[in-house]
């Protein structure tokens, strides 16, 4: 088998700006100028699979695929699924102190827009089980929705390895919530029914069209809008309020601000606005 060398492979104008009218038309993604690198070295990988030798040939081969399957690989190549199980601790002692106690409600509803690979859905739920002692009582619902059919396939599967994932559960949790499928390392546990049965999870591009009709307590969409431009998060931020109870919140990501695009939210606290 011949190895190609495609190191010093470099992206055209052309095919940079084909690339990202794509993505920004397709997921709301932000693909300027400085992105040009990381879309580089992202998509060699897949050019060098496919034995692809230029990056113009390779948007062909995107185009041409009638079933979309490359188009979705792409995506999948393209987004940033970092993630982590209690990400961001301040979003769920607010959850616990300020909203669960507050929830008079049979129904709730918490949606996880943009999901990644199930660990943010999951860790709602935990504070879910912890905190209301009535819960089979109630009807509880987190729906967990992202882009990527790969992430939502491992969200499904609900297996984490310690080294990673883990890392920020405390020892109690982690002996209740989950079982031990791997003892050694690196260990794994998978997340247990009872809090699985509390997620829906589905392939979802905030882009499109909303099947769902809410009205949710909570939204979390946490480090997603930031890989978005300005218009899109505007227009999304409409959507979202929409969506939400009166005096629902919205949870974004610590590192984005509202603040340059326009909404009808009050400010809570840092990343946290209610409607
Ligand atoms: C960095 S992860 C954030 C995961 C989690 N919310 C957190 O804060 O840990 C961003 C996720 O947003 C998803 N995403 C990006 N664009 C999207 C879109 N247009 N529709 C739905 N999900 C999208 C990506 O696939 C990725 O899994």
């Amino acid at each position: 088998m011949v190895v190609m060398d495609l190191s010093s492979l470099e992206i055209s104008d052309i095919a940079f700006e084909k690339i990202s009218k794509l993505m920004h038309r397709l997921c709301g993604l932000n693909l300027h100028d400085g992105k040009r690198e990381m879309v580089r070295a992202r998509l060699m990988k897949r050019l060098r699979a496919l034995e692809i030798k230029s990056f113009e040939q390779y948007m062909k081969y995107v185009e041409q695929d009638r079933s979309n399957l490359e188009l979705s690989i792409m995506v999948d190549m393209l987004t940033t699924n970092k993630t982590n199980f209690f990400r961001e601790p301040q979003h769920f002692d607010f959850l616990r102190q300020k909203v669960l106690p507050n929830i008079k409600n049979h129904r709730m509803r918490f949606w996880s827009a943009g999901c990644s690979s199930g660990e943010e859905p999951y860790s709602i739920a935990i504070v879910l089980r912890e905190e209301l002692p009535d819960i089979g009582l109630r009807d509880v619902r987190i729906l967990a929705t992202d882009i990527s059919g790969r992430m939502i396939e491992k969200a499904r599967e609900a297996v984490y390895e310690q080294r990673d994932a883990l890392q920020e559960i405390p020892p109690h949790l982690l002996q209740k919530y989950f079982i031990c499928i791997r003892t050694r390392s690196p260990c794994a546990y998978r997340v247990k029914d009872s809090i699985r049965s509390l997620v829906r999870l589905a392939r979802l591009n905030l882009m499109d069209r909303w099947s769902m009709r809410g009205p949710f307590d909570v939204i979390f969409c946490r480090n997603v809008m930031i890989y978005f431009d300005k218009p899109t998060q505007k227009q999304l931020l409409i959507r979202f309020r929409k969506l939400l109870k009166p005096c629902g919140y919205l949870f974004v990501g610590h590192s984005e601000s509202l603040v340059a695009s326009p909404h009808k939210f009050h400010y809570v606290q840092p990343a946290v606005y209610v409607k």
